[in-house]
């Protein structure tokens, strides 16, 4: 039956941290057709994405959860121990008040971002009736998660959720049920004139190469920083740029990373000062529009990898490896034709080459970058997107859900 009232959604997310997936939401949400839906947003903790959400008019509530448990990185959640069973304990009232708030407010759909929204939000709208969509922003597979924690969301993957909604062919591949593959959006007002592209300048004598994302072994600044080393024997102007902090827990990694470059800088491969730390930036616009090349060297299957997008809708040429989320982006419609340059995951000497290509022959990098903006900009955009997902969402409440179909050809 269809409802007359507005569709009443409680999207929860267990972070208020602008991590890639709270992003995407928020470019969802801003782009909505919000006369036609009643969206609210329920975090378990205070923080930027409430700051933006409240920014964009959508409403917020907080549901606080003690740090303590919506801070644990993915490694120490997998584990069986003690401060995991204290954490279990606390989670019982928090799960009350959870299932009490979902049974008052009645939404007509609960849709979880998250890992632990997934499974925490997931099982409170189970126990309350409500029906639920799991929106998909991390790859379900051993090689980007603890194995336990991968069971426990395959298992709960075919209980908890009406539909998965997957960010990427890559993600929807590994979960075990059918899913929705609607990749995340880009903000309109991201996607650069074609003219403005056209006329970048060529690299000078100090070309900027940087990776973008928060600080984390899956993103992979330490083959960054490798990499860099061999292109500055041929090109030992250039500047690199370590952009974004590291979060969720990943500071041994960033000093790793520290580490790396010292190393390199007593080696003399590196001069101090060539690379540049520049951390979090809340709107990277400006940074990306500073780079002759964007790198995104993620060594494991990245499940989406927005800030691929983002460098294509500036017309910046890109680097990526090639596994995962970034495969689908940078390739286009026509199944071959290649946006950016694609090199082998965890393999530095192919980084270096391909970031040579782009500084050695920047008419052809920069042709390539002007296909990929606009590829991108229809591909992303992000009304459509949201009419998708805003589609979706109705045939799940009104129980049409057999249509959707995952395509498991995809890596
Ligand atoms: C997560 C994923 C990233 C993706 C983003 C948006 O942060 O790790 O690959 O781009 O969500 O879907």
């Amino acid at each position: 039956m269809t409802k007359t009232h507005p569709l009443r959604v409680v999207v929860v997310d267990h972070t208020a941290e602008l991590g890639g997936a709270e992003v995407a939401l928020l470019r969802l949400l801003r782009a909505l057709d919000r006369e036609n839906l009643d969206v609210r947003v329920l975090l378990f903790n205070d923080g930027p994405l409430a700051d933006e959400l409240r920014a964009a008019h959508v409403p917020v509530a907080i549901l606080p959860l003690t740090k303590d448990v919506t801070g644990v990185d993915r490694v120490s959640a997998g584990r069986a121990s003690l401060a995991n069973l204290s954490r279990g304990l606390r989670l019982a009232p928090f799960m009350v008040s959870l299932v009490r708030l979902l049974r008052i407010s009645r939404p007509d759909l609960v849709v979880t971002t998250s890992l632990k929204s997934d499974l925490i939000g997931g099982l409170a709208a189970r126990v309350a009736r409500r029906r639920l969509v799991w929106h998909l922003h991390d790859r379900i597979a051993d090689d980007y998660l603890p194995s336990s924690l991968v069971r426990l969301m395959r298992v709960a993957s075919r209980r908890l959720p009406r539909l998965v909604i997957a960010n990427s062919q890559a993600t929807a591949s590994t979960v075990p049920v059918d899913c929705l593959v609607v990749p995340p959006p880009i903000d309109n007002d991201w996607v650069l004139d074609a003219d403005v592209v056209a006329a970048r300048p060529a690299p000078g004598e100090h070309p900027v190469v940087g990776l973008v994302g928060r600080i984390s072994p899956t993103k992979g600044q330490v083959e960054f920083i490798h990499a860099a080393v061999l292109v500055a024997q041929k090109h030992p102007g250039t500047v690199f740029r370590v952009i974004g902090a590291p979060l969720f827990g990943a500071e041994d990694y960033a000093e790793q990373v520290r580490a790396e470059q010292q190393a390199a800088e007593d080696a003399g491969t590196l001069q101090p000062g060539q690379v540049e730390w520049i951390g979090f930036v809340s709107d990277p616009r400006t940074q990306i529009d500073a780079l002759d090349v964007l790198v995104h060297a993620s060594p494991v299957p990245e499940p989406f990898g927005q800030v691929v997008v983002e460098a294509m809708v500036r017309g910046v040429p890109l680097v990526a490896t090639r596994a995962g989320g970034a495969v689908e982006i940078v390739t286009g419609d026509d199944g071959d034709e290649e946006l950016g340059i694609l090199v082998t995951p965890g393999d530095a000497p192919a980084l270096a080459e391909a970031i040579c290509a782009v500084l050695d022959d920047y008419p052809k990098a920069q042709a390539r970058a002007l296909a990929a903006r606009t590829s991108a900009a229809r591909r992303f955009d992000a009304t459509d997107t949201a009419a998708r997902v805003s589609q979706a969402w109705q045939r799940v409440v009104s129980r049409q859900t057999r249509a959707f179909r995952t395509d498991r050809t995809a890596g």
